[in-house]
């Protein structure tokens, strides 16, 4: 915003007689204003830029950046007049502020009196007077958010705040001289003028000693301010010398933050030079307005940082945005809804992501306490509870919060970490609930449903794009069913397209196209002819088992229902006697393992994100699908990278699918040489703990960028990768197995941490092992990773610490 004063007409005495007006006209009009003798102070309209808008104030005449000391206002507005207003003074009513269309807008009024003329003093007050110079009004007996030498604030006295820098309108804050002589700010609760409890206070009352009560507030006009006592003593609001005022302009403002401050500009200057603070208050303005004070300086859901000069900025956290967007210290809104009926209908158990943020709290909002508590807990608690927006964990102690989050700050000495729930996906748009074809009795109705669901599923397909993750499989299934009404009988329970064998082969070109082979079978690369063509990978199983009819339905239908942003997704399935068939999403960047063991590596940010990725997914699949599916068979891959680079895990659900009864134990080794757990090769249960060993060996790869087993490497011991990095993490090595990449090394805390989590992953103990809930935690630096135990007895480094102890 420009504030472009319009130009000045000089005035010989400063003194002007009843009857003289001012306009408000474009810029360079000298009919806009009224100078003080010596030119310092202006009165009259100032042009509040391109909006045609002017304001009657009083400015600094000299000051390029023409600082506004005092504005007309009544009922909590600025007068801000269009152009062609005018004020006059007249003997009767004082200064009169008229539109153009003769409607008066402000009138400053004149005591009892007559006015005989008004003057526009050096100090910067202008005053009426009447016929015997005393004064009627005057501008420093309504002030509005500034006070200059020779001002004085009497009891019931107030400052206001302004809005915002440029917008004039009465603020959020207001410092008073009490009437028992205490200067206090405080904010207050707009519209109304209800002053919460002071967030400053300079405690001059009666106390013990009588006669020590503030009886005003005095800037002399050496530019000192002070409280004067009933009992001639004097309560300064700084300390320390003034600087002189005959060679400087002095004033001191409540600012639109609440931060009262003194500043001073030299008279004489050439140049660029602007004001300087001298001292302003409160301290810490960030700390100072608690509960009892109001909602803060960033109103509600913000987060308040203190900067270098004690003034407040204002942040949203992540998933938050700007009330007003041009204004931060109007507050934040979530960019989403958060309740517990928006959490049941979106049906999925994986809505939100967590953000740590340190020495963050927002000290109010509070509806329980936890005590003692972990960290862990804590975020966990908060994450499955539908009420709670944020938790607080410090000092054992668990804070769950609800929205909107006030008297948010960040505090160095809080020692705290803050775990703040962030919906996955802005949109809140809601897909219909999907009909149940499995009822015979309502299908008829369903299908009717359908059809008008067509031209709803029409609408929602343009929001496909901005739905990720879970909803992406909807999508799908949407652009789908458009064409397909006639199959949609054939979807099991909700979101799986059923096709014929026969459209399978001729979308993949009658199986030309091998994207890749697997245990289960080998993907080919097709194309389903709607509109412009949609890319699928089409899996053909091999290995089916004959009369596994109802399995392999029950068991698409479990794989159907998982949606998170890191799984592949499954659009459809072929069920034709001999052949069976799974529908794909296409991922267009390949697998893990292309995109790791290529001859550039990924930067060490992107492996970060896909390790995380990796984890998610898997977490998912362990702990927040409806049924508990074990991959078995992690490995790069089986990782897929959609256009973005995300970690996708292909090929869940297989296991079981082909008729692998996971609760009981085996001697059928699955999975992949490598990548398997040790319970595999023994008489043990395969529980989701052989997915975090897997895991732990792809993190290793992932940290590497080489694979697990590489017997080619002429130097024997690197050739198993778990093994050489166990040595490197033991002799504090870990340069060599990030082949001193930079990015990595400088990023020493999460490469440890991530070796660590991978150790930890590879025990071959499964009970030592971390379920992927903390594995996650662990690598989002969430919960601490503690120093991992040798992973197994065979390990040489552990075969060579034995050997000494024994020695
Ligand atoms: C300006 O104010 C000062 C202090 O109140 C006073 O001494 C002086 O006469 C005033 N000047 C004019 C031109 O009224
Ligand atoms: C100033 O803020 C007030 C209160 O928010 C608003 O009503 C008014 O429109 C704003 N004025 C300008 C010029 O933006
Ligand atoms: C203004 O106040 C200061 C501090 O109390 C004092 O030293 C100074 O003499 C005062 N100046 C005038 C002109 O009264
Ligand atoms: C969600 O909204 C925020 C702010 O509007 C934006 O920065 C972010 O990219 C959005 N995220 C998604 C997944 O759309």
């Amino acid at each position: 915003m420009f504030l472009l004063p319009v130009s000045v007409f000089a005035q010989t005495n400063g003194s002007i007689a009843v009857g003289a007006s001012l306009t408000a006209t474009a810029e360079g009009n000298s009919s806009s204003s009224w100078l003080s003798p010596s030119g310092d102070f202006a009165f009259g309209f100032f042009s509040l830029g391109s909006n045609g808008l002017f304001l009657l104030s009083i400015w600094y005449a000299k000051i390029p950046d023409r600082t506004i000391v005092w504005y007309a206002d009544w009922d909590n507005e600025a007068a801000v007049a269009p152009k062609g207003s005018t004020v006059n003074l007249t003997a009767n009513s004082g200064l009169v502020l008229r539109s153009p269309q003769g409607v008066d807008l402000w009138k400053s009024g004149t005591g009892a009196g007559v006015v005989a003329n008004g003057v526009m003093n050096d100090t910067g007050n202008f005053v009426l007077q009447d016929r015997n110079s005393e004064s009627l009004w005057e501008t420093f007996n309504n002030p509005t958010d500034t006070l200059l030498p020779g001002q004085t604030l009497e009891r019931s006295g107030t400052l206001s705040s302004r809005q915002s820098e440029t917008n004039y309108s009465k603020g959020r804050f207001q410092l008073l001289l009490q009437a028992d002589g205490n200067l206090v700010i405080s904010t207050i609760n707009l519209p109304s003028n209800f002053a919460n409890d002071p967030y400053y206070a300079t405690d001059t009352t009666s106390g013990k000693v009588a006669g020590s009560e503030g009886r005003e507030l005095v800037f002399n006009v050496s530019g000192y301010l002070y409280v004067l006592r009933e009992n001639g003593g004097k309560y300064n609001l700084a300390v320390g010398e003034a600087v002189s005022a005959r060679d400087n302009y002095i004033r001191a403002t409540l600012n639109f933050d609440g931060i009262f401050a003194q500043y001073y500009h030299p008279r004489n200057f050439t140049g660029n030079v602007s004001w300087t603070l001298q001292w302003s208050e409160p301290d810490d303005i960030c700390q100072r307005i608690t509960e009892a004070s109001g909602v803060g300086v960033c109103g509600y859901n913000s987060i308040c940082t203190l900067k270098e000069d004690k003034r407040p900025t204002c942040k949203c956290p992540k998933g938050f945005s700007l009330l007003e967007p041009n204004d931060p210290y109007r507050g934040c809104k979530p960019d989403f809804i958060q309740g517990c009926k928006e959490d049941e209908l979106s049906g999925t158990k994986d809505l939100y992501d967590v953000e740590v943020l340190t020495n963050t709290d927002w000290p109010i909002s509070d509806y329980v306490q936890l005590y003692p508590f972990t960290a862990e807990r804590c975020n966990e608690s908060c994450f499955k509870d539908c009420l709670c927006a944020v938790a607080i964990f410090r000092s054992e102690t668990c804070w769950k919060k609800k929205l909107p989050l006030s008297n948010g700050r960040v505090d160095a000495s809080l020692n705290s970490q803050a775990f703040i729930k962030v919906r996955k996906d802005n949109s809140t748009l809601q897909f219909p609930p999907m009909p149940n074809l499995d009822d015979k009795k309502t299908k008829k109705k369903s299908s009717n449903t359908l059809i008008r669901m067509e031209s709803v599923i029409l609408a929602a397909s343009i929001f496909v794009s901005f739905m990720f993750s879970a909803a992406a499989c909807l999508g799908f299934f949407f652009v789908f069913r458009k064409k397909r009404v006639r199959s949609v009988e054939n979807i099991l329970d909700s979101n799986l397209l059923s096709f014929s064998y026969q459209e399978l082969q001729e979308a993949t070109n009658g199986f030309t196209e091998e994207l890749g082979r697997g245990a289960f079978g080998v993907v080919y690369k097709g194309t389903i002819q709607i509109g412009s063509g949609v890319q699928v990978a089409v899996k053909k199983l091999n290995c089916v088992i004959q009369d596994g009819e109802k399995e392999f339905k029950t068991e698409l239908r479990v794989i159907g229902k998982t949606h998170h942003k890191n799984l592949v997704c499954l659009v459809g399935y072929c069920d034709e006697g001999q052949h069976r068939l799974l529908v794909y999403e296409f991922l267009s960047n390949g697998t893990l393992a292309s995109y790791l063991f290529a001859d550039t590596k990924p930067s060490w940010t992107q492996r970060i994100e896909i390790a995380c990725g990796v984890a998610k997914g898997l977490l998912y699949l362990h702990e927040e699908c409806s049924t508990q599916v074990i991959h078995c068979d992690i490995k790069p891959q089986n990782i897929l990278l959609d256009d973005y680079y995300t970690a996708r895990i292909s090929d869940f659900g297989l296991a079981k699918l082909l008729m692998m009864d996971q609760s009981k134990t085996h001697t059928a080794i699955r999975g992949t040489k490598g990548y398997v757990a040790p319970e595999w090769f023994r008489n043990m249960p395969i529980t989701t703990k052989v997915d975090v060993y897997s895991f732990g060996v792809v993190l290793l790869e992932i940290i590497c960028c080489r694979r697990s087993v590489d017997a080619e490497n002429d130097c024997e011991e690197k050739a198993i990768l778990t093994d050489w990095v166990y040595d490197c993490f033991l002799e504090g090595a870990l340069d060599a197995i990030v082949d001193y990449e930079v990015q990595a090394l400088g990023d020493k805390t999460t490469l440890e941490n991530f070796v660590m989590v991978a150790i930890w992953c590879i025990q071959e103990d499964p009970s030592l092992r971390p379920n992927m809930r903390k594995v996650v935690q662990m690598l989002e630096g969430v919960v601490e990773v503690q120093v991992p135990p040798c992973p197994s007895p065979f390990f040489r480094a552990c075969l060579k610490g034995s050997f000494v102890s024994q020695v």
